[in-house]
């Protein structure tokens, strides 16, 4: 019997599978054909103060090994989840919220609204400043560095995983302001900014012209991020970026993650999450490894 099981700043999930924030909705649709309590957690979609619409059609692209989306953080707001969807999600499993904000005095509003309700909060600060001309919060370490600071100071009981932008000079950086502004768990990445064409047309394919860029295509970024953020800071990380099966998870827990997300595959397949937890497992049995934590920061460098 191998043991899945990870602890991440004191809270045990039954093992470190989790569907990646906007992915997934509120679980209830997936509900419907797996018992989604066989997850480590859900990470809900991104919640706003005020219900928001999202971005105009086309909002999703494909293109080779990846997808391109500007969804817009569609979401029923954080009252509505609250009261339609924190208890089924919590009588099954975990819950991290996903939480956005266009000004500080958002994420703080949110945070605190959030507080003592929910097993983690992750900040999304992918999002653009109203403030600083629509730049991402996540872009620059002071930012990231003001935004978790103001995020940790509304919440009393609840971690606060931070959530990382690729789309950066310096990850180790960021990850290093994150962890200083008083984050307890990273995580990354979030999706990369990219753009498609279509030739007919001579336009985006996307309404917003561009979009954040994410499935299998994007795995050895995110490794590398992952890696790097690891080992810049003493901060638990979970780690993401076109995660498709078990030996995949192995590959990001052997850079230094503790816990991973499953994305964009879901979309492909349905049961990705409660398939990839069974391919886990079956190459810990395969491979000798009794406790999946052996796996976390076992990278041999050559
Ligand atoms: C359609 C879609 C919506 C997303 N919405 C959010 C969101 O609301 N908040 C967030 O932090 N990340 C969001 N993400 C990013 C994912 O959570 C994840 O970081 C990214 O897609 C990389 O993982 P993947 O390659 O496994 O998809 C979204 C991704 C997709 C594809």
């Amino acid at each position: 019997m191998v043991d899945l099981s990870v602890k991440i700043c004191g809270v045990e999930f039954k093992n470190p599978v989790i569907p990646a924030s906007g992915t997934f909705g509120f679980g209830r649709e997936f509900a419907e054909i797996y018992d989604i309590s066989c997850l480590g957690a859900v990470a809900t979609k991104g919640l706003t103060l005020e219900e928001r619409l999202g971005n105009p059609v086309p909002r999703i692209a494909e293109s080779r090994g990846v997808i391109l989306n500007a969804v817009g953080l569609q979401n029923p707001g954080v009252e509505h989840f609250i009261k339609e969807d924190l208890a089924f999600l919590k009588a099954r499993t975990r819950v991290i919220a996903n939480v956005a904000g266009s000004s500080l005095s958002d994420y703080e509003k949110i945070c605190a609204r959030l507080d003592g309700l929910v097993d983690f909060i992750e900040l999304n600060i992918s999002c653009p400043n109203v403030k600083c001309g629509g730049m991402a919060f996540g872009i620059k370490p002071e930012s990231v560095k003001e935004v978790t600071r103001i995020a940790k100071s509304a919440l009393k009981t609840t971690p606060l995983i931070v959530k990382l932008s690729p789309n950066v000079e310096s990850i180790s950086k960021n990850a290093q302001a994150a962890e200083e502004g008083g984050a307890d768990c990273l995580s990354l990445i979030n999706t990369l900014t990219g753009m498609a064409i279509d030739v007919e047309t001579r336009r985006p394919v996307l309404f917003n012209n561009t979009g954040g860029v994410s499935g299998a295509g994007v795995k050895p970024i995110a490794l590398r991020m992952v890696y790097e953020a690891s080992h810049a800071t003493s901060l638990p990380v979970i780690g993401m970026g076109g995660i498709c099966c078990g030996r995949d998870v192995v590959e990001f827990l052997l850079a230094g993650a503790a816990a991973v997300q499953v994305g964009t595959h879901n979309f492909s397949d349905t049961l990705a999450c409660p398939k990839i937890i069974e391919q886990l497992r079956r190459f810990m049995e395969t491979h000798g490894v009794e406790h999946v934590t052996e796996l976390t920061g076992a990278l041999k460098l050559n």
